[in-house]
């Protein structure tokens, strides 16, 4: 996968707009109230962008389920996607598709595409993880460990048991709503998405 990543040229974060409505399009068609946001570099502001990420939720916690199968349906009936890498890989409430898209048209390129369907209860959580960079992501969840914490792509932790960098338990889940939640618990100024490249 990684070769793949790096025969497909990076793209301007423009390019990324008009393959992120379309697929905003098509997860409005299957449901209104459905949130399609797109993440990682592009959500950071970077001039190019490696791939397209797109994160899907709901915010009623209940109606992200079963629109996974009709989202990626629904992409390929409008031609959009080329080829599946993994057409669905589960990992715990949340599910995940890779694959390669194209707008229509001509002289167009294909494009890598990373969409996750999250439930609401982990959107912060899952949004900061998208969202990125990874050595952010890395440096979030080490500070966290220092506070008895646990961050990952689901929830923030807290009252976690290590032994050594075993953990012994998860704790319990701080209900977090939105990606500034997740700071301050830790105790950190909020830093928005352009601010998070390190
Ligand atoms: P990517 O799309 O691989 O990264 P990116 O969007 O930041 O950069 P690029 O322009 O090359 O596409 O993954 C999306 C986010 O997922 C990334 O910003 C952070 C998270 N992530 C990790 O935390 N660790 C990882 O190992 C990977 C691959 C991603
Ligand atoms: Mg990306």
């Amino acid at each position: 996968m990684a070769d793949l990543k790096n025969h497909l040229d990076k793209i301007l974060h423009s390019a990324v707009e008009e393959p992120d409505v379309l697929v905003g399009e098509v997860v409005h068609s299957v449901n209104t109230g459905l949130l399609s946001i797109a993440c990682g570099s592009f959500r950071r502001g970077k001039l190019t962008c490696g791939d397209v990420d797109v994160l899907v939720t709901h915010p009623d916690g209940k109606s992200h389920r079963g629109i996974f199968g009709k989202v990626i349906d629904g992409l390929k009936q409008r031609g959009f996607l080329t080829d599946d890498l993994v057409k669905q890989e589960d990992n715990g409430n949340q599910k995940k598709y890779m694959g390669v898209c194209c707008l229509p048209g001509p002289e167009r390129k294909h494009r890598r595409l990373d969409l996750i369907v999250v439930p609401y209860s982990e959107f912060a959580c899952a949004l900061m993880y998208f969202t990125g960079s990874a050595h952010f992501n890395r440096s979030m969840r080490a500070l966290a460990k220092t506070k008895g914490m646990s961050l990952s792509e689901h929830s923030l932790n807290k009252d976690v048991v290590r032994n050594g960098k075993l953990k012994v338990s998860p704790g319990y889940v701080i209900p977090t709503l939105s990606e500034k939640d997740v700071f301050e618990v830790l105790g950190l100024p909020y830093r928005e998405p352009h601010e998070r490249d390190w």
